[in-house]
């Protein structure tokens, strides 16, 4: 068993560290209806039967798509199962992503999330900021959380985290209310977030890194291959025991429609990564 703690608190609920991200259960380009559902299905009855309590989703993967099968597939939800979704941009008809930021867009998404999982209210809802679609970009977001805020005084949501954000919109936004997760791009070879990821970690707060493998084309690095190989498992996994070793409050939620994937995922919090290789994979 590796040497890091393996649960962590999200919210007031101390989740498996361990998690799933749904993005990848939709059809091509997360969009339009999932590419084989009774493998999807399979992929995430492992997942909470192997100890997931914590999965990434959003209504927008499909759009819809996603958030029905995980209904079709878990209801009614093991009690420990936290849902987390996010609310923020919409598709258009040929799948791209857009900004639906406004206030009401932003209701009519968390409605959407609940009566697609199934759910009457939801435990964590990201922000998600779409000023850009793949990096964090300053803005205020003050009418966005005051409209969370809103559906969260009308108990349809728990708890309020933030996705794709600046540093400064983590602080402006704390001082509008508890964020119990920050959900930001970063992997091995992408870290702008080393900083943000310790000053959360200080505070208690999980960080949750979206494309934790690399995303749509997975990372792929000689360095990383050559530690796999030393430790007889896989690039990927070792991928993941790095974030899991590079701080206590990091969850993962690595996406996957493969169940022989999937376990070798979870099998990534049996790996322990000795100093001396984190130091090498810190030179990546
Ligand atoms: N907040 C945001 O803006 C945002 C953005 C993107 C994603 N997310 C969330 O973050 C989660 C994770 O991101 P992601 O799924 O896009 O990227 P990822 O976890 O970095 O990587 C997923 C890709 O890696 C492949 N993969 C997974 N396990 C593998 C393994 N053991 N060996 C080889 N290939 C493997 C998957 O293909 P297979 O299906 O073939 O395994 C898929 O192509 C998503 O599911 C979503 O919930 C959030």
């Amino acid at each position: 068993m590796s040497h890091t703690t393996m649960t962590y608190p999200l919210g007031d609920r101390n989740v498996n560290r361990l998690g799933y991200g749904a993005m990848q259960l939709a059809g091509p380009g997360v969009f339009g209806p999932v590419k084989d559902e009774a493998r999807a299905i399979q992929v995430l009855r492992d997942a909470v039967a192997a100890g997931v309590n914590h999965i990434d989703t959003s209504d927008f993967y499909g759009p819809h798509e996603t958030n029905q099968l995980i209904n079709k597939a878990l209801h009614p939800y093991p009690q420990d199962l936290c849902i987390v979704t996010k609310v923020g941009a919409r598709r258009d008809a040929k799948g791209g992503w857009l900004p639906a930021m406004e206030p009401d867009a932003l209701t009519q998404a968390v409605e959407d999330n609940l009566r697609h999982l199934g759910l009457d209210v939801i435990e964590v809802v990201n922000l998600r900021s779409m000023f850009q679609v793949f990096a964090p970009q300053e803005g205020s977001l003050e009418p966005q959380l005051a409209a969370l805020l809103e559906l969260r005084a009308r108990g349809l949501i728990r708890h309020i985290g933030l996705s794709n954000v600046t540093p400064k919109q983590v602080a402006d936004a704390q001082a509008m209310t508890p964020i119990v997760c920050v959900q930001n791009m970063y992997n091995l070879a992408n870290r702008q977030d080393d900083a943000l990821i310790d000053q959360l970690a200080e505070q208690q707060i999980a960080y949750v890194p979206f494309f934790p493998l690399g995303g749509f084309s997975p990372l792929q690095s000689t360095q990383l291959n050559e530690v796999a190989a030393a430790l007889n498992a896989t690039p990927m996994q070792v991928a993941l025991a790095w974030l899991l070793r590079r701080s206590p409050n990091i969850l993962l939620i690595p996406g996957t429609s493969s169940p022989a994937h999937l376990q070798e995922n979870l099998a990534s919090a049996q790996l322990t990564l000795s100093d001396e290789i984190m130091a090498k994979l810190n030179g990546i």
